[in-house]
């Protein structure tokens, strides 16, 4: 009797994700585009999708609390990421560009306003799923560890009090040539931390095996060294870190 040889085929290893998580203005953003760049992974700017949503509700006369609509506008939303000639990210929006539209305070506002409604996150998961690609993804957000990849190999919440990081935005937003308030970004921010953290879906919290970040005295270059000696320490990742 010959013995049968079995054939066994191997499921696609998936790529690996680095997880970011963090309230606003907590450098996680610049802190992702540093790392994917060093690894040579995409980069998820999750809190986008939630800012196009509320764009997309407000040139559409969707009301932030119409969740059945904004269900179907979050399934069906018409948005392309594209990188400019300077490398930066383009975003268009149903055929408009929209990159610095969805970046104002307001539209931060807004974003919080639906990502609090289970049926837009549970509409947008797939979405953020699809960034997923070889050889890796860093994700920026903040529930990127706990609910949309909670298998990613390495986590980190980056943190800082509301008005570290309200001045950081103050600063920001004049070097934009913007006009804005201290005490009404400060406001702000707690209201957004507030709304982020005490919703009832996957509210803003480190997953149980993220490494913590308080960046209140550090600077960027400081937590970027921190988050390169995490990743060091990993061999899948150390792999990919290009000598710097
Ligand atoms: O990160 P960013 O400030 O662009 O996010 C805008 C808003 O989108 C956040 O205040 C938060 O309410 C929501 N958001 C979220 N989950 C994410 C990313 C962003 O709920 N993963």
């Amino acid at each position: 009797m010959s013995a049968e040889v079995e054939k066994i085929v191997m499921p696609p290893v998936p790529a690996l994700v680095v997880a970011i998580d963090g309230p606003s203005g907590s450098g996680k953003g610049t802190i992702a585009h540093r790392l994917a760049t060093l690894l040579g992974f995409q980069v998820l700017d999750s809190g986008s999708l939630y800012r196009l949503l509320a764009l997309a509700a407000q040139q559409h006369g969707v009301s932030f609390d119409n969740e059945a609509a904004l269900e179907v506008l979050a399934a069906h939303l018409d948005v392309q990421f594209q990188q400019g000639s300077n490398g930066d990210a383009v975003i268009i929006l149903e055929g408009e560009q929209v990159t610095n539209e969805i970046r104002t305070e307001e539209m931060g506002r807004s974003a919080s306003l639906v990502a609090a409604l289970p049926a837009v996150r549970a509409a947008l998961l797939q979405r953020q799923h699809a960034f997923r690609e070889q050889p890796g993804l860093v994700a920026d957000g903040r529930d990127m560890g706990t609910v949309v990849f909670p298998d990613a190999c390495l986590k980190f919440f980056l943190t800082a009090t509301a008005e570290a990081r309200a001045e950081r935005r103050y600063r920001q937003l004049l070097e934009k040539g913007f006009s804005a308030s201290l005490p009404a970004l400060v406001d702000d921010i707690r209201a957004r931390d507030d709304r982020d953290i005490n919703r009832a879906v996957a509210p803003l919290k480190p997953a149980d095996d993220a490494i913590v970040l308080d960046s209140t005295h550090l600077g960027i270059d400081d937590v970027m060294a921190r988050v390169r000696r995490e990743v060091e320490q990993i061999a899948v990742l150390n792999r990919h870190l290009k000598v710097s």
